[in-house]
């Protein structure tokens, strides 16, 4: 007899789809309350680092390009205290085969559906990592089906998204385009369960350790090249993959003091999932609507476990502006002579204001770039966002922007300013929540240093966070 399709059949049968297309049974990371094991679960990927070079090289992924950004670094010393303004460089991922480091990831998922003798594998994404996911399958002769929100109820959608599809389908992808709504996760599920193939999810272990490549390269060449270690390692922060692989890259050869800084676009007060500000943006990745409840619940996405965790690995969390960004895509291009797309630029963006409060001698990294072309441009963002009604202007971006009614260029480049956002505030929401979700039963030691770990605490600021809120 035929399974029932609708949306309750399908979701509650999430579990057994999920296990079958990841070939990776969850229960055996459990404990049975709020802890699980996190290091067994980054094992169970089954590739050691130097494993995940070689694939990675089978496909031309990585190895990628680490520039010094010599006049941009000149121009954040004439805005800093003297002595001050950190050297800047940048990997250069747009250098991978689909143009971003999201190749790293996909390269180890794809791998593993190859190996397991999936015929195709199937990604939910906003962008990128489906044009990677399609990549590494053209690469390894696998179908590829990528499921994208594109559209708003109207039909309209952002440039910058409609690019993205057009690259995976560029690449032989089958994009599977839907308007913004609750339905990417069952469409996810249900073709999943129709077609029987892998899911690439970028919150696989499989995904986490391609990306720990990048910070490995990082921290190796930088030692290589000028003799120390990074200071801090700027990551644009949507999911959190690429602050969890970097971190566990850069721990690898020996960087683990190296900060690690979430980079992300501050869009306060527009919602993701609603149908009328889906378009009020000009930025598709790498913003706190998907950063911050990323930080707060890592596990809501379409695995039982994510292998990106977040609040395990930042140390701080620093946002920065539309208009910053835009600002920085033509500075990049214009003093440096690389023009890359939006992604990579929202750490520069908060890397040169971060580069003023280091010594000069010391280094600060952004740790990618991302391709640019048609609708990433900022050309098409303007025009979109204008039509959307977005005022545009010059001013402080600081005192004036509002997401979803303006895009403030800087005036001056004294104005590039991050914030930094309130970690101990998402640290102490995780916990909460965690324990809450364990439906009232009293947390056990292990869910208490569990908790510590995933939120770089420990056990005495998880039980005061508990204490305080009436829940232990
Ligand atoms: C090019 C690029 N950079 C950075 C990010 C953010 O990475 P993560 O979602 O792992 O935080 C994304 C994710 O969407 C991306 O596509």
């Amino acid at each position: 007899m035929p399974l029932a399709k609708d949306y309750h059949s399908v979701m509650a049968r999430s579990e057994e789809i999920m296990k079958k297309a990841l070939g990776l049974d969850y229960s055996q990371f459990e404990s049975g309350s709020i802890a699980f094991d996190y290091e067994k679960l980054m094992k169970a990927a089954g590739y050691d680092l130097q494993e995940v070079i070689a694939i990675q090289k089978e496909t031309g992924v990585g190895s990628t390009p680490l520039l010094e950004l010599r006049n941009i670094t000149a121009l954040a010393r004439k805005y800093a205290q003297p002595g001050y303004g950190a050297r800047i460089l940048t990997k250069d991922e747009g250098a991978n085969p689909s143009g971003s480091f999201k190749d790293r990831r996909a390269s180890i998922a794809v791998a593993q559906a190859k190996k397991l003798g999936y015929e195709g594998v199937i990604a939910a994404t906003s962008g990128n990592y489906g044009a990677a996911v399609a990549s590494q399958a053209a690469m390894r002769g696998l179908k590829a089906i990528i499921v994208q929100e594109c559209y708003d109820s109207k039909g309209l959608g952002q440039p910058e998204i409609i690019e993205k599809a057009r690259k995976c389908e560029a690449l032989g992808a089958e994009v599977i385009q839907l308007t913004v709504g609750p339905e990417l996760f069952y469409e996810h599920l249900s073709l999943m369960e129709d077609t029987g193939y892998f899911n690439a999810s970028l919150y696989s272990p499989f995904g986490m350790a391609g990306v720990e490549t990048l910070g490995y390269e990082i921290g190796r060449e930088v030692l290589e090249r000028y003799g120390k270690k990074p200071t801090m390692a700027v990551c644009t922060y949507a999911g959190g993959g690429m602050v969890t692989g970097t971190a566990r890259g850069l721990a690898k050869c020996g960087c683990k003091n190296t900060q690690i800084i979430g980079a992300s676009i501050d869009l306060t007060g527009l919602h993701m999932a609603s149908d009328s500000q889906f378009n009020m943006k000009s930025c598709t990745t790498g913003h706190t609507g998907f950063g911050i409840p990323h930080a707060m619940n890592p596990d809501s996405g379409d695995i039982p476990r994510s292998a990106a965790r977040p609040l395990r690995y930042m140390d701080r969390y620093v946002t920065t502006t539309q208009g910053e960004v835009m600002y920085m895509t033509e500075m990049l291009a214009i003093l440096e002579g690389i023009e890359r797309g939006p992604a990579g630029n929202t750490a520069l963006a908060c890397a040169f204001s971060l580069a003023q409060t280091l010594p000069e001698d010391e280094i600060i990294v952004v740790t990618e770039t991302e391709y640019t072309g048609a609708g990433k441009h900022i050309q098409p963002q303007l025009s979109f966002a204008r039509e959307n009604g977005i005022e545009i202007k010059f001013g402080d971006p600081s005192a004036e922007d509002v997401p979803g009614k303006n895009i403030i260029l800087p005036d001056d480049l004294s104005m590039f300013r991050c914030k930094d956002a309130d970690l101990d505030h998402m640290r102490k929401n995780m916990i909460k929540r965690a324990v809450l979700r364990a439906n009232g039963s009293k947390p056990t030691q292990e869910d208490l240093r569990f908790l510590a770990a995933d939120t770089n605490t420990d056990v005495e600021y998880v039980k005061n966070v508990l204490m305080e809120a009436g829940l232990m």
